[in-house]
């Protein structure tokens, strides 16, 4: 498939990349800092764009199949939309280019998940910590499910950067109130990449932890 993916430099951005050119996928990396990303593979295509000015990533859409985002920031304590401002790009630009397929990470915690990334998450970091992050993922989940795309959020527990397992708990249920889940990167790439075959998580927003 042709997929475009988003948020490449990061570090689930690059296991989304390493191992969809391992599976044979034709991918663009939109990204920033083009300098950044160290791989070099004739089925990669990196490009220089910033989702917050759709202008300069419009273009990259045409002819994809679908696309991937591993968006994310640092900065947290301060009002922030970068997520929800960045995603609205994308969905416009999908929209635009008549690409449908859209599979997007956000977290356990967010909208009907809340509560789900266990205690300490739901009493200290994110009141405290990622409060605006968080509100602007909601933000950023509510657009997602009101697009018309054919979308799929993937909410992750604490993330780790651990190998890869390709066994791990997915689901609508999937999160704990007491306990942080976690997961790793790669596993949450592997679960993303996955999703590209098949319909289960349509328009659904899926937890995922070990
Ligand atoms: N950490 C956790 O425990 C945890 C748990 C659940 C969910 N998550 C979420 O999982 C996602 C991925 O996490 P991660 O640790 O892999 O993220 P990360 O390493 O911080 O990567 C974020 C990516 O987004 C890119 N980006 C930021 N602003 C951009 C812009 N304006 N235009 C284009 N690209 C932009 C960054 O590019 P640059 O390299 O140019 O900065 C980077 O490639 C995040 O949304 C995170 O909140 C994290």
């Amino acid at each position: 498939m042709k997929l475009l993916i988003i948020g490449g430099t990061g570090k689930t951005g690059r296991k989304l990349i390493e191992q969809g050119l391992s599976q044979g996928h034709e991918i663009t990396a939109v990204v920033r800092k083009p300098g950044k990303l160290k791989i070099d593979d004739p089925n990669l295509r990196i490009v220089k764009g910033d989702v917050l000015k759709l202008e300069s990533i419009e273009s990259y859409f045409n002819g994809q199949d679908a696309v991937l985002s591993a968006l994310g920031h640092k900065r947290f304590f301060i009002k922030t939309t970068i997520l929800s401002r960045g995603t609205e790009n994308i969905i416009n630009a999908m929209r635009n280019n008549r690409v449908n397929r859209f599979i997007c990470i956000t977290s356990l915690g967010i909208n009907d998940s809340r509560f789900k990334l266990g205690l300490y998450y739901t009493l200290f970091t994110i009141p405290v910590i990622l409060f605006f992050y968080f509100l602007d993922k909601s933000k950023q989940e509510q657009l997602i499910m009101e697009s018309n795309l054919d979308w799929t959020i993937v909410r992750p527990g604490q993330l780790t950067n651990r190998k890869k397992r390709t066994t791990y708990n997915h689901g609508l249920k999937v999160g704990h109130y007491i306990l942080t889940k976690m997961i790793s990167r790669a596993s949450v790439a592997h679960f993303m990449l996955k999703n590209l075959q098949t319909s289960a998580y349509l328009r659904k927003a899926v937890g995922i932890t070990n």
